[in-house]
């Protein structure tokens, strides 16, 4: 890929990345944020960090599915980082709006619905994702063992889908089309590593 076209398509990314942000902060500066802003934040900010997350896990799929893409690897941090970006804003519009920074009702909280405790439980998985996302941590920790910690991210994503059905109420299926692509790319791991080692077989046979 020509670098221009790459520094296009950065940009364009990160334009994608910033709108809900930028569209929240519209929203607040006209007052047009609806009848219950805290709760449009709350819901913009968590449904962007599972999209962002599970956008981020579709990259080495698609990459082993079709060779030509990939160059996508170049926006798999980009958007595992913004993903933690929106995950952080989150939680701090809970603990500011929700909780109004008082621990006690907090960790009542935590205790008491198992929403938040899901919630809580995939934002501190992707905290140490997020803080070993730099080539010097890739370097530091080695190739095998950031990609095992890297791992994780599936279970991240995973507390993201519980966390996002138990918050729902009972019959509304609004999760159900990212439990769905996260179900396909959870299967796609095992199925492409066999199609991979079958390939490989057969050359080598
Ligand atoms: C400290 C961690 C977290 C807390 C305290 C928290 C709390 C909340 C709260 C209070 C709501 C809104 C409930 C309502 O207004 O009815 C919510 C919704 C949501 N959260 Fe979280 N959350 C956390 C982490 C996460 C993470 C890590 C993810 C994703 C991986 C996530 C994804 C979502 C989604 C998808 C929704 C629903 C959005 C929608 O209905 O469109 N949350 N969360």
């Amino acid at each position: 890929m020509k670098r221009s076209t790459l520094i296009l398509l950065k940009t364009l990314t990160w334009v994608a990345c910033l709108g809900p942000l930028g569209l929240l902060i519209y929203g607040a500066v006209t007052n047009t944020l609806g009848p219950d802003p805290t709760a449009n934040i709350e819901l913009t900010t968590g449904y962007n960090t599972l999209l962002l997350l599970i956008l981020s896990l579709a990259v080495t799929p698609l990459r082993k599915l079709v060779p030509r893409l990939s160059w996508l690897i170049k926006f798999r941090r980009l958007l595992g980082l913004f993903a933690f970006f929106y995950g952080t804003l989150h939680m701090l519009t809970y603990v500011a709006l929700y909780a109004g920074f008082d621990v006690h009702a907090m960790l009542a909280d935590i205790e008491k619905r198992r929403f938040i405790t899901m919630g809580v439980a995939g934002w501190l998985l992707l905290l140490p994702l997020a803080a070993t996302s730099t080539t010097w941590a890739i370097r530091k920790l080695g190739g095998k063992n950031w990609n095992r910690l890297h791992r994780m991210v599936y279970v991240a994503a995973v507390c993201g889908v519980i966390h996002y059905w138990w918050q729902v109420k009972p019959g509304v299926l609004s999760p159900l089309r990212l439990t769905l692509v996260l179900g396909v790319l959870l299967l796609s791991r095992p199925v492409l590593a066999w199609y991979e080692r079958r390939r490989v077989g057969v050359v080598k046979g």
